[in-house]
């Protein structure tokens, strides 16, 4: 009886709960990762509020209120980061606070609906889920009270690591911006080892008081340190799979989940289902994802493109994103707008020229075509590496990509089965999993409202000083206890060598 009645409270809960969401980044590629979560926690019953510049606009969620934040896209520009793409971790999240968390976060949180429920004495949640990008948007966890969860959707990002106390490795796991593949060379291990150290500094010691700064403007000076808040998240949802991302040790804090976005039954428009079924040579589908327009890439790599798409005798399908491409071959299709994994299902379709961003990844994995990497910025140099270690497609580099280098990469991942082949099997095992990342998701964020926070899971490492972790008050006193026996021998071998020689000396007079 009394089982039950617990039983019954703590499903009761889980189930009724005031959810406060934020993910704030003007990004399609991050925002579908997170549509789909807050889109069935009110399915499950739980009223949810998020502030997101890509509302679903769904009238049949009753349990669902989106505060649209769509000006977020008008106010940032992602050039400073294809420009800077070459930038060490440390720099480009410097970068990042400057052109992206700063503006944004300050106007999302002037809108007038966000304004609201923050000066709104009287508003209550239960949880609070934050892009783990966003940082001054963990003070609504102090405003509310509430624990929190964070979400990313990218691996490997080290911020998340070191709020949930997950141990960084420079090697095993270099940071995702330095675009290694799954073996350093020496000069790769020194800058990845030189780059944690400096990212960790300048984030604890730079970054993060700037970020505190901020966030107190909006949540008032008795805030604690947003520091702080931070690494009192519950736990941290992180988009991975094996392919991208090495295989890594994580601590129960940091949970994987995986294919959150794919939708797996979208439509293809009529007119491009029959273009396509007519393509019967093999298409060829070319798009550089939501963030690098392909309108916007410089005239001398597109004319590398067109030229070399020209001598194909494959039908291309190209993500363009203005209504006049400049010497159109008779063989391309463009449109501004495709829907990626209706494509990649259709049959004709033989490869995926692709910039390397994540969700494209997954979707051309689940959906078995074959890659053609062509990398710009952020993680994509890392993911475009991991097409050519799987064997799962070819890697190219825009900066020395030449017409030649295009048409017989393209030919070769049609011709040779070895891709596709390569591509299914990793399909089936990507697949092959206990729950699906959405369900994991799910189960998660209501686990943290079941018991309130999930303090028990923090880990060690987060309060402990830097030089316990790296032993170095262990390796200094064994050092030491060597140091001094060696120290002590060698004095007495000094202060007995006068006798020990005398005796001998006296002994080889006396034999004479
Ligand atoms: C809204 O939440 C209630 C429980 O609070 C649930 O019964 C209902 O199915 C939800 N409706 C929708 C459309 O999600
Ligand atoms: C909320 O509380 C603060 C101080 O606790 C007060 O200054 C403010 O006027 C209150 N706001 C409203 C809308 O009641
Ligand atoms: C950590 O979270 C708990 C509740 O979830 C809260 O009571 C506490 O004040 C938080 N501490 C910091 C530093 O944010
Ligand atoms: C290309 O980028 C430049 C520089 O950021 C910008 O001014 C321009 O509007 C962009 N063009 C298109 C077609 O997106």
């Amino acid at each position: 009886m009394f089982r039950s009645v617990c039983f019954f409270i703590i499903v009761n809960v889980a189930s009724g709960a005031n959810i406060f969401a934020i993910f704030s980044t003007p990004s399609i590629s991050h925002q579908v990762v997170f549509q789909p979560i807050w889109r069935e926690l009110s399915l499950r019953g739980h009223k949810v509020t998020v502030v997101t510049p890509n509302p679903l606009k769904d009238p049949t969620l009753t349990n669902l209120t989106e505060i649209d934040v769509s000006h977020s896209y008008s106010i940032f520009s992602l050039q400073a980061f294809i420009d800077n793409s070459h930038f060490l971790p440390h720099q480009q999240m410097k970068l990042a606070v400057d052109y992206f968390i700063k503006p944004i976060f300050e106007s999302q949180l002037n809108y007038p609906d966000v304004m609201k429920i923050l000066k709104d004495n009287n508003s209550h949640f239960d949880l609070v889920i934050s892009e783990m990008f966003c940082a001054p948007a963990y003070g609504f966890a102090y405003k509310f009270n509430a624990p929190w969860v964070g979400m990313l959707s990218l691996p490997d990002m080290s911020t998340a690591s070191m709020a949930v106390g997950n141990p960084l490795h420079p090697v095993l796991n270099p940071d995702s911006m330095l675009g290694y593949g799954r073996r350093l060379s020496f000069w790769e291990r020194l800058i990845s080892t030189y780059s944690q150290i400096r990212y960790t500094l300048r984030y604890d010691y730079e970054i993060m008081p700037e970020l505190d700064r901020i966030a107190r403007k909006y949540f008032g000076d008795d805030m604690p340190y947003l520091g702080d808040i931070e690494k009192n998240v519950s736990i941290i949802l992180t988009t991975h799979n094996f392919i991208t991302s090495k295989p890594k040790p994580t601590v129960p804090a940091l949970i994987e989940i995986g294919n959150v976005h794919l939708k797996k039954n979208v439509k293809l428009p009529q007119d491009l289902q029959k273009e396509l079924d007519k393509a019967t040579n093999g298409v060829i589908y070319f798009s550089l994802g939501s963030n690098v327009k392909s309108a916007n890439i410089s005239s001398q790599l597109r004319n590398v493109i067109i030229s070399s798409f020209a001598e194909l005798p494959y039908t291309i399908l190209w993500k363009w994103e203005t209504d006049h491409l400049p010497g159109k071959p008779d063989n391309v299709i463009t449109r501004k707008w495709l829907p990626q994994e209706a494509v990649l299902a259709h049959p004709n379709v033989k490869a995926f020229i692709t910039q390397g961003g994540l969700q494209s990844m997954e979707e051309a994995i689940y959906y078995r075509k074959p890659l053609i990497g062509m990398p710009f910025f952020a993680d994509q140099m890392k993911n475009v590496r991991s097409i050519a270690e799987h064997g799962i497609g070819v890697a190219l580099n825009t900066d020395t990509l030449t017409k030649e280098k295009l048409k017989s990469a393209i030919l070769e991942v049609v011709n040779d089965k070895k891709y596709k082949e390569k591509i299914s099997e990793l399909s089936d095992l990507m697949w092959d999993q206990p729950m699906s990342g959405l369900d994991t998701a799910i189960w998660w964020i209501e686990y943290v409202i079941r018991h309130k926070g999930a303090k028990h899971l923090r880990s060690p490492l987060l309060d402990l000083p830097l030089y316990q972790y790296l032993l170095l008050d262990v390796l200094a006193f064994v050092f030491g206890v060597i140091a001094t026996t060696l120290g002590l021998l060698y004095a007495a071998y000094i202060y007995t060598k006068p006798v020990i020689q005398g005796v001998v000396g006296k002994n080889k007079v006396k034999s004479n």
